[in-house]
């Protein structure tokens, strides 16, 4: 989610704004093929594999019909187990909520079943659920701080593991499946790494500072070849209660992550961690990667203090040439940085428990942008970091001080970072930085509304190199706008793209690319909805992007995932409708009278079989 642009996106252009509430029923389960389903065209042209879609807005999710179908496979209310309610008519209860499919579903791994089968019809969905969206989980409700209200949006957050199967109707989730697991703010996880049991993260509850209540703003995430799933706890500052006043290490730090500044939800109603009076140290317990085995319901997910704490985007893990396991990691925030950690084991083939332990250990490093290359200068208890931490752990809780400490780029909002499978460059998505006052390397545009592609060439030494070399693939932005690296001709009007975020290779090379922000490619004209683009990364077509799925009014595009056969492809439709903290707009996926849209993850194949393009 995007805040900022969220905020002034409601506030300057949706409001006023109303979509039609169409009179067109929709099947709420059904695998939907065949001719499209209502009047109108969203598809343009033929181009190789599919028509690619044309840019608009309405209250609809659009795919390429001709070609692809479209499953919903699960939505937030949607039961995990059988003896749990439905959500009905936009309400749910805590109890009900901690059994039930999460709100705001970004990040999705899908991890084969039986495990290490590499299989593609039958596996888990390991989801993250950013946060809660009040207007269509609460209609009706008004009072942000009503107890039963907070509890419920509590167990909203966090994440879903859920089986899911392939059959000839679609694909669907399996309830009951023995895997199927709820992680909420009350899931036990362990702290581990050097800040685990380190004094700035004990707190009255856990006078340990090993062991914290949950996770949070979950955003986007990653895989591991051991099989285990990251999660970045992305703005984990909106959810607590009370300023940060004073001068000293904790208060620079907690100003640092914006902890303090603003309150959205009000989970201290409930649970006086999230009050800052009652407990300072709480805060420093979140902003981590945390890893997950989807494979062991019954595990403890670990908070791999070793990666950083910051706006954890997602988490890009290569095995490097050397064997060091290498995390590409961005912190979504305005002039924030780009960070590699390089594992201090190596990497063993197949899911050897002797993996699991190489998150805890390594070197973090930040990206140095300049006309020459890129540098990681690493975070170490040394120099400059040593005169002003009193150890590792304390550079790590406070991650974006250190990496300003050493030089770090301020960058254009770092969304996710993606490997392509073959070439060994790295892709960061820069998704915008308005308030940029000065173009640099790595980001070329002052005022930067569009964002951009970057790519990263680790060369023959690998990912564990010192330096590397960088270039900006493609900018995005209406026509004209670009500085450096505009839009190829070969880029139709409808597949110009603005702000990227969520991003994935195919196995073909082909980057797929969600945006956030795409209402800004027409400010005078038609409103473009937020979308998923097929970007060529190599050829002649290099940086051509292609609309592929459109999402509807409110939402954006989250977590897209292939199967291990490329023939599926899963995709978050995260917050549906949304216009505000109190009012939506549709009823996606359902149909007319049949309650407020809701966050959906959807799975596209082609008709005819085989890869998605
Ligand atoms: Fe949650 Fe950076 O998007
Ligand atoms: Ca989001
Ligand atoms: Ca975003
Ligand atoms: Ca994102």
């Amino acid at each position: 989610m995007d805040y900022a642009l969220t905020m002034s996106t409601h506030i300057q252009d949706l409001i006023g704004f109303r979509i039609s509430r169409r009179s067109v029923l929709r099947g709420a389960a059904a695998t939907l093929v065949g001719t499209r389903p209502f009047g109108g065209s969203a598809a343009a042209k033929a181009v190789d594999g599919f028509e690619e879609l044309r840019q608009g807005q309405d209250d609809q999710v659009h795919w390429p019909y001709g070609t692809h179908s479209m499953d919903l496979v699960v939505s937030w209310g949607d039961p995990l187990w059988s003896d749990v309610p439905r959500w009905e008519g936009g309400q749910t209860t805590a109890a009900a909520q901690a059994r039930q499919f999460g709100d705001c579903n970004d990040f999705i791994a899908f991890s084969p079943l039986p495990r290490g089968s590499g299989g593609s019809v039958h596996g888990l969905l390991t989801v993250n659920h950013e946060f809660t969206q009040a207007a269509t989980m609460f209609v009706g409700h008004d009072d942000p701080k009503a107890p039963e209200r907070v509890a419920a949006e509590m167990n909203g957050h966090g994440m879903s593991v859920v089986e899911v199967k392939l059959s000839s109707a679609g694909w669907a989730i399996v309830k009951d499946g023995k895997f199927n697991r709820r992680i909420t703010l009350h899931t036990p996880m362990s702290l581990t790494g050097p800040v685990a049991g380190h004094e700035r993260v004990k707190t009255e509850a856990d006078p340990t500072g090993r062991t914290v209540a949950g996770t949070l703003a979950n955003c986007g995430g990653g895989t591991t070849p051991w099989g285990t799933v990251l999660s970045g706890e992305e703005n984990v500052n909106f959810y607590w209660n009370g300023s940060v006043d004073g001068e000293g290490l904790r208060q620079a730090g907690h100003r640092a992550m914006g902890i303090g500044e603003h309150q959205y939800w009000h989970f201290s109603v409930v649970d006086p961690r999230f009050d800052l009076a009652l407990s300072p140290t709480e805060p420093n317990r979140f902003g981590w990667v945390v890893e997950i085995d989807p494979y062991r319901p019954e595990s403890v997910p670990k908070k791999r203090t070793a990666l950083g704490r910051f706006f954890h985007e997602g988490a890009e893990l290569v095995v490097d040439i050397s064997g060091h396991v290498v995390v590409y990691m961005g912190d979504d925030s305005p002039d924030e940085h780009l960070y590699r950690f390089v594992s201090k084991g190596r990497f063993v083939a197949g899911e050897s428990a002797a993996n699991e332990a190489l998150l805890a250990e390594g070197v973090l490093s930040v990206a140095v942008f300049s006309d020459q290359g890129l540098r990681w200068a690493p975070l170490k208890h040394e120099g400059v970091l040593a005169e002003h931490f009193e150890s590792l752990a304390d550079i790590l809780i406070d991650t974006r001080i250190a990496a300003k400490l050493v030089g770090a780029t301020a960058m254009d909002r770092p969304e996710r970072v993606a490997a392509h499978p073959t070439n060994g460059k790295i892709y960061v998505m820069l998704t915008q930085n308005p308030d940029r006052k000065k173009s640099g390397p790595g980001n070329p545009r002052e005022n930067n509304l569009w964002g951009q592609i970057l790519e990263i060439s680790p060369g023959v030494g690998g990912h564990t190199q010192e330096t590397m070399a960088w270039t900006v693939m493609l900018e995005g932005g209406p026509r004209g706008v670009a500085t450096t690296a505009p839009a190829p001709p070969s880029t139709s009007k409808d597949g110009l793209l603005a702000c990227p975020d969520n991003a994935i290779f195919d196995s073909s090379g082909r980057l797929w690319v969600c945006t956030d922000g795409n209402e800004r490619l027409n400010s005078d004209g038609p409103k473009s909805a937020d979308a998923l683009y097929v970007v060529d990364t190599e050829g002649p077509m290099r940086g051509r992007s292609r609309l592929f799925l459109r999402a509807c009014a409110g939402a954006e595009l989250t977590g897209p995932c292939f199967t291990p056969d490329g023939q599926t492809l899963f995709v978050s439709v995260q917050h549906p409708g949304y216009m505000g903290p109190y009012e939506y707009s549709g009823v996606w996926p359902q149909g007319e009278g049949t309650g407020p849209p809701r966050s959906t993850v959807v799975a596209l194949r082609r008709k005819a079989g085989g890869p998605i393009l």
